[in-house]
């Protein structure tokens, strides 16, 4: 099914919603972020734009939560903005095949990380929207295009989440260390974590975050924020490294662009047709929400969206 109705697709929703709620496993929220460590998993919304205007939701889609590397899709936006194709000069294009914060390649490939999705990737993005300003006016920028995206200013930092992170992010320190070590930072380390901690760490709800996809979709009402190359070229970043080393795994079962966090929200674009966003805390083992995952999986299947269908 190429067309599916706004009204099918909302009982699809709330049918998905409900069934949702029989799983017995609904994976581990991230533990290593003790503020998210202790959100309870059994959690479910989503939501999907439709090129109308109209946002059809099932679950709890008011609540906020932790967009973690969601974020990271925004940040690359306003950063390809700000340079265009310099970034490329220190960061890759290529799926990494290992989990979000690798160190592996990094030090094999002389400090360029192989995507921006990976957490030294997302450091070297980060780093360049810093660009020498303080960590206030960098995130006031990717919350500005977050807030323009969904038409919706009521979108704000969590200073827990952002604190919690940085008291227990040792990997992602090292990882900008090591970054700084092949000069592939321009800012102090301290300014470019503190600018990825607080990034990681916007909230919203799973309505706020499908209209803000509805950029990467390409929706004649969206927010001429990007131009149609630019969000074509971070829809295929996102089909072919948003989900890590889980990112062949999505585009088989989902076969749409995809962005997760550790907060357990993904963000999935249907060019043309639907930005969608889903949320489930409880994590699987890529670190990406393991329902969230399963309900984009039956999405897929019951709309026919995929960007590999005939
Ligand atoms: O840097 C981190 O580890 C987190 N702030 C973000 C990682 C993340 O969301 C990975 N996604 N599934």
């Amino acid at each position: 099914m190429t067309r599916v109705s706004p009204p099918d697709l909302q009982s699809f929703l709330t049918d998905l919603d409900m069934s949702v709620h029989a799983a017995n496993d609904w994976g581990t929220p991230a533990n290593y972020i003790p503020e998210l460590a202790c959100i309870a998993p059994d959690q479910f919304a989503i939501s999907v734009a439709l090129p109308d205007g109209q946002v059809l939701s099932a679950g709890c889609h008011d609540q906020p939560f932790s967009i973690q590397s969601v974020s990271k899709v925004f940040t690359l936006a306003c950063v390809l903005g700000r340079i265009g194709d310099e970034l490329w000069d220190r960061v890759g294009r290529e799926p990494s095949g290992t989990s979000f914060d690798s160190i592996v390649l990094l030090e094999r490939e002389q400090g360029r990380p192989r995507n921006p999705f990976i957490n030294a990737g997302a450091l070297v993005t980060t780093d360049a929207l810093l660009d020498g300003r303080m960590p206030a006016d960098a995130l006031a920028e990717v919350l500005g295009f977050i807030r323009t995206a969904a038409g919706d200013t009521n979108i704000h930092i969590d200073g827990d989440v952002a604190t919690s992170e940085k008291v227990t992010g040792h990997r992602n320190t090292a990882l900008a260390y090591y970054l700084a070590s092949h000069k592939n930072l321009h800012n102090p380390p301290n300014s470019t974590l503190e600018t990825y901690f607080h990034q990681c760490a916007i909230a919203m709800n799973t309505d706020q975050l499908a209209r803000a996809g509805t950029v990467l979709a390409r929706f004649q009402n969206a927010p001429r924020l990007l131009s149609s190359e630019r969000a074509r070229r971070i829809n295929a970043l996102m089909m072919t490294c948003g989900h890590y080393d889980g990112s062949g795994d999505f585009a088989f079962r989902v076969g749409l662009p995809g962005k997760s966090g550790v907060g357990g929200g993904i963000l999935i674009i249907a060019p043309g047709k639907a930005s969608i966003a889903v949320w489930s805390p409880g994590l699987n083992n890529y670190g990406n929400s393991k329902v969230g995952t399963e309900a984009a999986h039956r999405l897929a299947q019951f709309t026919g969206w995929s960007v590999f269908a005939g």
